[in-house]
C-alpha cells in the first residue's frame, strides 16, 4: 500500500494564505463564502472537531495551544477538542462522535500512520471534510482529506544525520537512537532520514528503541542503553523531551551530556533550547508546532468552497549551541 504523502515543493515556506490562491486541489464547488461564519461578516460559526494525539511532549502542548488560540469564537469557530492520550482507538471514537454531531470540518493529528480507512470512509460518506495536521496517514481512500499541514519529518531526520556526519565522521562514533511512538509518521520518517544521511560515514547505530516521545520514556530507554553499552558516543533523540530524559540518565550515570555523550534532538521547544544553550545538547532540528493559524485559514477556505493546497510543508530551522543562545530570549514556546 503506497503512503498517501506528497513530495516537498517550493511552496514550503509560503504562508497558507498564499497557497490557497495557488492550489487547485479541492473538489468543493465554489460558493459565495458569505454564510460560512468565518468571522468576515457571516453569523454562523464553523464547527470543528479536533482530535489531538495527547499531551506527551512540550511540542504537543505548544501545538494544542496554537490550535486553541486560532480556532476561537472571535475568529469564527466553534471548537470541540479531544485529547486521545496517545491511543488510536480514542481518536477513532472521537472522530465518530464528530461525525455523529455533524460538525462542519474534522481535523486531527493521527497518532499512528495506519488503520484509518474505515473512519475516513465514514467521514467522507457523511460529507465532512477532513484536514490532517502534523502527522500523515497511509490510506487507500481516494480524497480522504482535503489538506495535510505539517513538517517534513524525513527532512528533519536527514538534517540531524547530516550535521552528525559533518561534526563526527572519522571518529567511529557509536550512536543510540531514541525513537518516537512506534508506527507514528515522525518516528518512521526521522529514523529513515537519519539512517540515509549517515550511510557511507563511519557513524554506526548500535541500538534503537522507542521512548514514546516522552521525557520519562527517553530516560528509561537511555538507562537501558547505558547498562547494555559502555561505548556510546552520540544519542539521536526523535524529540527534545526524550533527549531531556537522556540527559537525566547520563548525568545519573556520572557523565556529562553534550561532552562525554553528544545529543542531537528534534523540536526546539524552550526546554530543549535551554539544554542546547547550556551545552547539554549539541544540535536541534526544529519542528514547528504553531500550526493553528494556517489550520484556521485552511478550514475557512474549505468551508467557503475555495481550493486549498493538499500538502503544506511548514518551515523549520536548525540550531547549534551558539544559535540557541541567540534564539532563546524570543522563543515563543
Ligand atoms: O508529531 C510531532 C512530534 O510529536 C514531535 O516532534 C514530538 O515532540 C511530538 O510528540
Amino acid at each position: 500500500m503506497a503512503r498517501h504523502t506528497f513530495a516537498r515543493t517550493a511552496l514550503a515556506a509560503l504562508s497558507a494564505a498564499t497557497l490557497f490562491a495557488l492550489g487547485a486541489c479541492s473538489s468543493e464547488p465554489p460558493s459565495s463564502g458569505d454564510d460560512t461564519g468565518s468571522g468576515d461578516g457571516g453569523d454562523e460559526l464553523i464547527s470543528v472537531g479536533f482530535s489531538q494525539v495527547g499531551a506527551e511532549s512540550g511540542w504537543r502542548s505548544a501545538n494544542t495551544m496554537s490550535i486553541k488560540d486560532a480556532l476561537t469564537e472571535e475568529n469564527g469557530f466553534e471548537l470541540s477538542f479531544s485529547d486521545a492520550q496517545q491511543k488510536q482507538e480514542n481518536q477513532i471514537s472521537a472522530i465518530r462522535n464528530y461525525i455523529a454531531q455533524g460538525v462542519d470540518v474534522i481535523a486531527f493529528s493521527p497518532v499512528v500512520e495506519t488503520g484509518w480507512d474505515p473512519v475516513l470512509e465514514e467521514a467522507k460518506a457523511a460529507g465532512i471534510p477532513v484536514v490532517l495536521t502534523d502527522r500523515a496517514v497511509e490510506t487507500t481512500i481516494e480524497d480522504a482529506y482535503v489538506s495535510f499541514i505539517g513538517s517534513d519529518f524525513v527532512e528533519e531526520g536527514r538534517r540531524s544525520g547530516e550535521w552528525a556526519v559533518e561534526q563526527y565522521d572519522g571518529e567511529g562514533y557509536k550512536v543510540v537512537e531514541l525513537q518516537g511512538t512506534t508506527g507514528s509518521a515522525p518516528a518512521i520518517d526521522r529514523q529513515q532520514g537519519f539512517a540515509d544521511a549517515i550511510a557511507g560515514s563511519d557513524l554506526e547505530i548500535i541500538d534503537s528503541q522507542t521512548g514514546d516521545f516522552t521525557r520519562d520514556g527517553g530516560k528509561k530507554v537511555m538507562e537501558g542503553f547505558l547498562t547494555a553499552h559502555d561505548d556510546i558516543d552520540l544519542v539521536f533523540a526523535h524529540n527534545d523531551d526524550m533527549g531531556l530524559g537522556a540527559v537525566e540518565a547520563i548525568e545519573a550515570a556520572g557523565m556529562k551530556p553534550g561532552e562525554d555523550i553528544k545529543i542531537i534532538t528534534i523540536d526546539g521547544v524552550k526546554d530543549g533550547m535551554q539544554a542546547l544553550a547550556d551545552g547539554k545538547f549539541n544540535y536541534i532540528v526544529e519542528c514547528n508546532p504553531l500550526l493553528g493559524p494556517d489550520l484556521a485559514e485552511i478550514i475557512k477556505a474549505t468551508v467557503a468552497g475555495e481550493p486549498v493546497e493538499e500538502r503544506i510543508v511548514t518551515h523549520d530551522e536548525a540550531f547549534d549551541q551558539e544559535a540557541a543562545k541567540e534564539a532563546l530570549p524570543d522563543r515563543q514556546y
